[in-house]
């Protein structure tokens, strides 16, 4: 079994509905797909499709793109939509200093504030961070006991920094760019990072692996991503399917019987 550990299914680029979508993933020995939120709508409609759709579960979180202006109503409803069924932890939540949509302050006001939810919650998370690294691992350094699993969203750090993590406790997950050309330092990461601590993910519709450049992501080509781990670690696809889809289960309290 492989499991997509991150994909967005409610963006409006799966104009087909999530049901094809799921359809082609399982056909493909993708069983189970995991669906983060970037905005209450987002994180609403996540844990609506993750309700009605057979191996499809959810998070709650508001992307640091959409920190701005995020009151307590809003995390409020965060809170709310995490009580719902098959909704599995808070996410994708974090820092983007490459972007910067919304003010930096805010983006770490509204990280903390959901840091702090899945401290109450006791709930894993997943964590996005671009080119603010050092900010991200420093808040992230204050919660690692009190979170019960800390995932890092498609890797994009250098190997070095994944071995700090790795002794921190955290989890890496590995997307698309670890298949690309030039991905010298995913491929480093991909090869150091113990199995055990490892998930696989597409981030759909973004970041598709390199037979796909160029097109719309979905689930089912992370098999492909999988096949590019098993290659650099030379082992099995069956391997890093099995160990990762293990790890992905355990951290978000998933049971085989959905
Ligand atoms: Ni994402």
């Amino acid at each position: 079994m492989i499991i997509d550990s991150h994909a967005h299914l409610e963006d409006e680029a799966f104009v087909e509905g999530v049901y094809a979508v799921m359809e082609r993933a399982r056909a493909a020995g993708v069983e189970i797909v995991i669906n983060p939120g970037a905005d209450v709508r987002s994180s609403r409609v996540a844990a609506e499709n993750a309700a009605v759709h057979e191996g499809l579960y959810a998070m709650a979180g508001i992307h640091p793109h959409d920190a701005a202006g995020v009151g307590d109503g809003d995390l409020e409803e965060i809170s709310r939509i995490l009580s719902m069924p098959r909704v599995v932890g808070i996410g994708e939540i974090g820092l983007d200093y490459y972007r910067d949509l919304s003010p930096r302050d805010e983006q770490i006001r509204v990280f903390r504030a959901q840091l702090e939810l899945a401290k109450e919650f006791g709930c894993p998370v997943q964590i996005h961070s671009r080119d603010a690294h050092r900010d991200t691992f420093e808040i992230l350094k204050e919660y690692a006991d009190d979170v019960p699993a800390i995932v890092l969203h498609c890797y994009s750090g250098s190997p070095e920094m994944a071995a700090e993590l790795i002794e921190l406790g955290f989890f890496i997950s590995l997307g698309g760019p670890v298949t690309y050309r030039n991905a010298r330092k995913s491929v480093e990461v991909a090869k150091s990072v113990p199995l055990e601590r490892l998930l696989v993910e597409t981030d759909s519709p973004y970041l598709p692996p390199s037979p796909y450049r160029g097109e719309r992501n979905e689930p089912a080509y992370v098999v492909e991503v999988v096949r590019k781990i098993a290659e650099i670690r030379g082992v099995s696809t069956e391997e890093v399917a099995r160990v990762t889809a293990a790890n992905t289960m355990r951290i978000f309290s998933i049971s085989p019987e959905g």
